[in-house]
């Protein structure tokens, strides 16, 4: 008889992909209740696993297509005895598009998304129209999008398409009240690396407007 597979695989916080684009339920995911945030594109989790550590009320889904990376990040999540994270290599497109449930995420952060520079290469972008449709559907009302890049062409696409958005609401200043970690310090590895190599840094951020 074909049993259940586990929801947990590979690592003790690492979610099956493929139950989990069929549609995640947070209280089976972190067994506790609390608001969820998520991160696209985490690399070595430095971002996701210090707001994890500074506010263990809140659970963190990690999404990370790099193997390499998670493996990284989630022995750093064991080190510091996390129990708020989870983490899942998945394209993050599809599971924001069919995996996340309905107004159930407080929080995104989409920090330096890999710019697909080339035209023919543009819709493998995180940032297009059925993707923000995913925000927007999943976000609760007054949840937040945080984004950053140092990519100018790519930023001329990611602004417009978020203020155009009537769902949605620019905050006046990246970052605002709630957010996890003072906005003024490197917030990842990459913002780290082009701090110090004075590449651009454009950064935004927009709350779901309520119903
Ligand atoms: C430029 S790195 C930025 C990493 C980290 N956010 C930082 O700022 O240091 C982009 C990351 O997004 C991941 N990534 C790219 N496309 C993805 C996708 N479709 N789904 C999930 N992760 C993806 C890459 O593997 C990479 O680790």
């Amino acid at each position: 008889m074909p049993r259940e597979t586990p929801l947990i695989v590979e690592s003790e916080l690492r979610l099956d992909p493929v139950r989990s684009v069929e549609g995640l339920d947070w209280s089976q995911v972190f067994g506790s209740a609390g608001p969820v945030e998520v991160e696209i594109g985490i690399g070595k989790g430095r971002f996701l696993l210090a707001a994890a550590e500074s506010r263990p009320d809140v659970r963190m889904l990690g999404v990370e297509w790099s193997n390499q990376y998670l493996r990284i990040a989630e022995s750093r999540a064991v080190r510091l005895s996390l129990e708020n994270v989870r983490f899942i290599r998945v394209d993050a497109r599809e599971l924001v598009q069919r995996g996340i449930p309905d107004d159930s995420v407080d929080c995104y952060y989409v920090f330096y998304p890999d710019p697909w520079p080339k035209k023919r290469h543009n819709k493998r972008r995180f940032f297009q129209p059925g993707t923000v449709d995913g925000l927007a559907r999943t976000l609760v009302a007054g949840g937040c999008v945080h984004v950053a890049t140092d990519h100018e062409d790519y930023w001329s696409v990611i602004e417009p398409l978020m203020d155009g958005r009537a769902e949605f609401s620019r905050l006046p200043e990246f970052g605002g009240e709630r957010f996890p970690l003072p906005v003024d310090e490197p917030l990842t590895n990459f913002e780290d690396k082009y701090r110090v190599e004075g590449r651009n840094r454009f950064r935004g951020s927009w709350r779901l407007n309520p119903g």
